[in-house]
């Protein structure tokens, strides 16, 4: 099939990606012509593990293609992807103002009917936005006679496994009224339907929200856990034997429940915030979605509590090796991330940082530039190098079993404030250190 997608963000170029990987026929467009450039050179902007040599094989192959010409892309597809950004506005809600210029530009240049699919996380009432906004335009030029469809196909991919998630979908969520619109979803997800049917057709609205459910549901979960853990530390429990404990019942399950030092990324912070604004706007009061906001906003400062604590208030001219920068292991992505918070806490209270992510180094520069209490290191042993402590953010897999030997011969007092839980206690009790991490007593 012929498809076109707009935008080349994680989401648009992830789908184009896999879309011409089983064959079809995939354009990709974006309005910035410098990524689009460093596209066809081969230059994939974003880290995520088997994108570059996808994209680069299908480009090769000559099924995956890009430029800044959206006529020429409108007159390719059958099919038009929209995923372009939704950033929240100053108030928090979505700010669809990419995604309707996406609409109104097909809208001026089809010349066949078309199927418009949001692939973007957009608040609920969008089709029906972008369902106005082509037929007014169409009107416009005296095309009524071109038919087209708008779908609400929502993304469930996750930053770090966004290629397989996308091979191999849990489900693919149709939002649709039209019969003949079900009918080519199916022919265009068909290579990624196998097994069993994943496909599950609903009303356009139902399919925008739920997105907005799912990514809530895991946030809820999250911020749950990390108000029990905050109970666990203040009533002498251990919050890694009670996550055991309930993850044993089926009902509640193993994931998702593991208590840490917040969510980032670019989609939870940003997706509780919009449905929080969206109930608001309609004047229904989301009480359990504002206190998985609050709870999250807090544990995202209680690193830096501990910390503070532990030095009673005084860190002026501490130096703090942080490992881990990026919002969770395996990107480079910093949106939201939780790091950012705790640097910002300790440079604020006159400490320096010395840090190390295995992929977020260039995104920490590019974020903070050249400063005097921040030294960006090329491996998490030199950040220890004469760091009065060590600050574990993110749990990537290559701190898990660290020479704890030279970590206490680097460091010059064996202090550790681990905020994914990543040891035991005990063990870092035997090996003589000071060791903090979350929902578990200090020792
Ligand atoms: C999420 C959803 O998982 C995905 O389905 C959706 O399409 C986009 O948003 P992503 O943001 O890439 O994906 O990351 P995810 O792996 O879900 O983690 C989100 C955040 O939650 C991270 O900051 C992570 O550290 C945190 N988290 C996750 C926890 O603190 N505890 C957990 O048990 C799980």
């Amino acid at each position: 099939m012929k498809v076109t997608v707009f935008g080349t963000g994680y989401v648009g170029l992830v789908q184009g990606a896999i879309l011409a990987d089983v064959g079809h026929q995939v354009i990709c467009v974006d309005v910035d012509a410098d990524k689009i450039e460093r596209l066809k050179q081969g230059h994939i902007p974003i880290f995520e593990p088997g994108l570059d040599s996808l994209v680069k094989e299908k480009f090769a192959a000559g099924r995956l293609s890009f430029t800044t010409d959206a006529a020429e892309a409108i007159k390719h597809g059958d099919m038009h992807f929209i995923a372009v950004g939704t950033p929240p506005d100053e108030d928090g809600s979505a700010d669809l103002r990419y995604v309707l210029a996406v609409a109104s530009t097909i809208a001026e240049h089809m010349e066949s009917d078309k199927i418009i699919i949001n692939k973007s996380t957009v608040p609920v009432g969008t089709a029906d936005k972008v369902r106005a906004c082509v037929a007014e335009k169409l009107a416009e030029r005296g095309r009524n006679d071109l038919k087209f469809d708008v779908v609400s196909n929502p993304e469930f991919l996750k930053e770090g496994s966004a290629v397989a998630d996308c091979q191999k979908p849990d489900r693919i969520i149709i939002g649709t009224e039209s019969a003949d619109t079900v009918e080519l979803m199916r022919e265009l997800y068909a290579p990624f339907n196998r097994n069993h049917d994943k496909i599950i057709v609903m009303d356009v609205r139902s399919a925008e929200l739920t997105k907005y459910a799912a990514n809530c549901m895991l946030a809820t979960k999250i911020s749950f856990m990390n108000e029990i853990a905050n109970l666990s530390e203040r009533l002498g429990a251990d919050i890694e034997m009670v996550r055991q404990g309930i993850g044993s019942d089926p009902r509640i399950g193993y994931h998702f429940i593991y208590p840490g030092v917040g969510y980032g990324g670019s989609c939870f912070p940003k997706d509780v915030q919009a449905l929080i604004r969206t109930s608001d706007s309609i004047g229904f009061d989301a009480k359990v979605l504002k206190a998985v906001e609050a709870r999250n906003y807090e544990q995202k400062t209680t690193l830096f509590e501990k910390i503070a604590e532990h030095y009673e208030n005084d860190l002026a001219g501490k130096t703090f090796a942080v490992w881990g920068l990026s919002f969770k292991p395996n990107t480079d992505d910093m949106r939201e991330a939780p790091s950012r918070v705790l640097m910002e806490a300790l440079w604020a209270a006159g400490a320096s940082v010395k840090a190390y992510d295995p992929e977020a180094m260039e995104e920490t520069q590019r974020i903070y530039g050249t400063r005097d209490d921040l030294t960006l290191c090329g491996t998490k042993e030199s950040a220890l190098k004469e760091a009065d402590a060590l600050v574990i953010v993110t749990e990537w897999q290559s701190f898990r079993a660290p020479d704890f030997e030279l970590l206490k011969q680097q460091l010059t007092h064996p202090v550790v404030f681990d905020g994914r839980n990543l040891y035991e206690p005990e063990r870092m009790e035997r090996k003589g250190f000071s060791y903090y991490s979350v929902g578990r007593r200090a020792i």
